[in-house]
């Protein structure tokens, strides 16, 4: 582990630029351009072609990746069986792994494994999934992301109606008065940041808006932390 997300406070915007945007030919100076322009954590979806239906990149990649970047990475399984390859993501260099409360293994279980490896754990819910179905496991996770595209691919629209369910969770966490941070990730751009932020989330992801913005990646960066 190089980076470890309990040291940002939960009110800290953060961003989590997805390396899925990126040019696959040049990962190591297209992550040295966010690293640049502010990025606190790197974005890693990883697809298994059965939990989502397209394939993405795994273990190998990360380990290769690594060994250039000192960004929090901050891995997102949509895969069926997280319980399975936590560890091996641990090892492959993740910081953080996020799983779906949707995929087959019990949630409780998976927050267990990734925790045993050493990283922070995130849950994960899709845009059909109530914000309920997180609920039993806020007081064990570092983090709550909320989907505002249905997974598997990079540059859809964002959900608008998806802000209710953030504000839901956030409320639960403040009720609970638990150190939890909530991420949002799809479509995700200085516009559509702004009702991110109202509904509480503090970390975005953004694959589209920051990789292929026009004016740049810091540009694109600072956007997405202006309040
Ligand atoms: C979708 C992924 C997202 C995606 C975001 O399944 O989880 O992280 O890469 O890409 P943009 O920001 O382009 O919507
Ligand atoms: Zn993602």
């Amino acid at each position: 582990m190089i980076a470890d997300l309990r040291k940002f406070d939960c009110g800290d915007l953060l961003v989590s630029p997805s390396l899925l945007a990126a040019d696959f030919a040049r990962l190591d100076s297209e992550i040295a351009r966010v690293e640049k322009g502010g990025a606190e954590l790197l974005h890693l979806d990883v697809m298994d072609g059965h939990f989502v239906p397209n394939l993405s990149f795994g273990g190998p990649v990360i380990t290769s990746i690594r060994k250039v970047s000192k960004l929090l990475f901050d891995v997102h399984l949509m895969i069926s069986h997280p319980e399975k390859y936590a560890a091996s993501f641990a090892k492959a260099g993740a910081d953080h792994i996020t799983f779906h409360v949707e995929s087959d293994d019990d949630p409780e279980a998976v927050i267990r494994t990734i925790r045993e490896t050493g990283c922070t754990a995130g849950i994960c819910v899709k845009p059909k999934t109530p914000a309920e179905a997180v609920f039993p496991y806020l007081d064990k996770v570092d983090m709550v992301l909320v989907m505002t595209v249905e997974p598997g691919f990079g540059g859809q629209k964002f959900m608008a109606d998806m802000m209710s369910k953030v504000q839901a969770i956030r409320q639960e966490i403040d009720r609970k008065s638990l150190k939890v941070h909530l991420e949002v990730d799809g479509g995700v751009d200085r516009e559509t940041v702004k009702p991110c932020i109202a509904a509480g989330a503090n970390i975005f992801v953004a694959g589209t808006s920051v990789f292929r913005a026009p004016d740049g990646a810091e540009a694109a960066i600072a956007g997405l932390k202006h309040r």
